[in-house]
């Protein structure tokens, strides 16, 4: 069980790489099923989910060879993955039912299954690929799908970025055109649908609320580097405004983390972009609000990071969150350390200015985790951070490192037996 050790840590200092975007590879990941010629994907980074992922492509019958960080893939024959424990747990497998139906005709697989942070459905996943003509059934915890897919206009009732990837993916061999409107905005679908046009796609308004695909016969190999992670570059900007640090976080995409941005200055935080990345100096002193919101509004997986910096200022912060039903478990953790915060609903109230001090705390979920080891550097004595599902290493490389490499007073244990 993996189990961390934080302890108060000085301002943080210096320069780190920011690794390439979890939410950008595994779509991307998916979209290899869409071709047999060979894919070559570089910067791949060490997360447990990236490794999940190739686990399930493989049962899809892709051949992987991985070399230091670069991966090359190819997928002759695709099959289905039909029931597994995978598909089950992880809840991005989802992502390869459009691209396997988009290139096989069908594709069956286990219903992906709620987490923590809540239900999440995939109605709209399944609606849209009705739209493109796909015949649906579920039964016994496996989603059926099959036909051939045809152009279609598909309005979404949320901008939700998985069904969004998946019908991008779909529509891309689909026959005739595809409009979808009110899609997803992330800066994760815009690199997803220019690996795609590397591939041979015919894609237009990425990035905006109406995505057009011109489906094609076939798609070919390409190479790619996928974008950096905002969300990992946003959580040290975080441990950076706790700490009054000065830090560099090379490759970070200003661009892709506005929302972030604004939250920090207006907090007092000095955030400049860089050629070499960004540049965070100082502390964040004045209580914030954040809504969540789709992109390029606040984004949910950076609630529970900011939430932590909030905890240190002086003042009454409000956090709304409106995405996930249950994304406020980290607030009971945060209280076992001294955090004065009240929920209510979707509603988070945060005094600032609570000392906090180093407890035992559990990770509930990937950005909890995190979370809570931002709130150890921050904790008078030792934080011991236990995350028994390993949420850390799915989305994380190694943070606990990278933020040691700072200057912070972090390390991995191990549990005793
Ligand atoms: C992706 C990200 C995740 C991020 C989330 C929101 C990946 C691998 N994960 O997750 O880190 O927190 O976007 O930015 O990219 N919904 C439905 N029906 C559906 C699909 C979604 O009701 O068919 C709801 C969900 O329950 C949730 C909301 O829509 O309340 C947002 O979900 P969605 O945008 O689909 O998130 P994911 O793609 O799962």
């Amino acid at each position: 069980m993996p189990q961390y050790q934080i302890s108060h840590s000085p301002r943080l200092s210096g320069e780190i790489p920011i690794s390439t975007a979890k939410n950008a590879v595994l779509p991307i990941l998916a979209a290899c099923l869409l071709t047999k010629e060979e894919i070559i994907l570089h910067q791949m980074p060490r997360l447990t989910d990236t490794g999940h992922m190739f686990d399930i492509l493989s049962i899809c019958g892709a051949t992987i060879r991985q070399e230091g960080k670069t991966v090359c893939l190819r997928v002759d024959a695709p099959q289905s993955p039909m029931e597994n424990e995978l598909m089950r747990t992880m809840r991005a497998s989802v992502l390869v039912m459009g691209p396997l139906t988009a290139r096989c005709g069908e594709c069956c697989l286990s219903m992906p299954g709620g987490c923590a942070i809540g239900q999440r459905p995939i109605d709209l996943h399944l609606k849209g690929l009705q739209k493109l003509g796909a015949r649906v059934e579920l039964s016994g915890g496996l989603v059926q799908i099959s036909g051939k897919l045809t152009g279609a206009n598909i309005y979404l009732d949320f901008p939700s970025v998985g069904a969004t990837e998946n019908l991008v993916m779909a529509a891309t061999l689909a026959r005739g055109v595809t409009r979808i409107e009110n899609a997803a905005k992330e800066p994760e679908i815009v690199d997803l649908c220019h690996f795609l046009s590397a591939m041979g796609a015919r894609i237009a308004g990425a990035g905006t609320a109406n995505i057009i695909i011109e489906g094609v016969e076939t798609l070919h190999g390409a190479e790619y580097t996928p974008i950096p992670d905002r969300i990992e570059a946003g959580t040290l900007a975080c441990a950076a405004a706790l700490t009054d640090g000065h830090v560099l976080l090379q490759g970070a995409r200003s661009d892709h983390m506005r929302a972030l941005l604004f939250k920090l200055s207006e907090a007092g935080v000095i955030c400049r972009e860089d050629k070499k990345g960004l540049r965070l100096m100082g502390k964040a002193r004045h209580p914030m609000e954040a809504r969540t919101l789709s992109y390029p509004g606040f984004p949910t997986d950076m609630q529970a990071p900011l939430m932590v910096v909030a905890t240190q200022t002086k003042g009454l912060s409000v956090f709304l969150e409106t995405i996930f039903e249950n994304r406020y478990m980290h607030v009971v953790e945060l209280k076992r350390l001294g955090a004065d915060i009240r929920v209510e609903g979707q509603l988070a109230l945060i005094q600032g200015g609570a000392p906090l001090t180093g407890a035992h705390v559990t990770a509930t979920d990937l950005r909890a985790a995190a979370a809570l080891m931002l709130a150890g550097l921050v904790a008078q004595g030792q934080t011991i951070l236990s995350d028994p599902a390993g949420h850390l290493m799915r989305g994380y490389e190694a943070l606990e490192e990278k933020l040691r490499l700072l200057g912070a007073n972090t390390g991995r244990i191990e549990a005793s037996p």
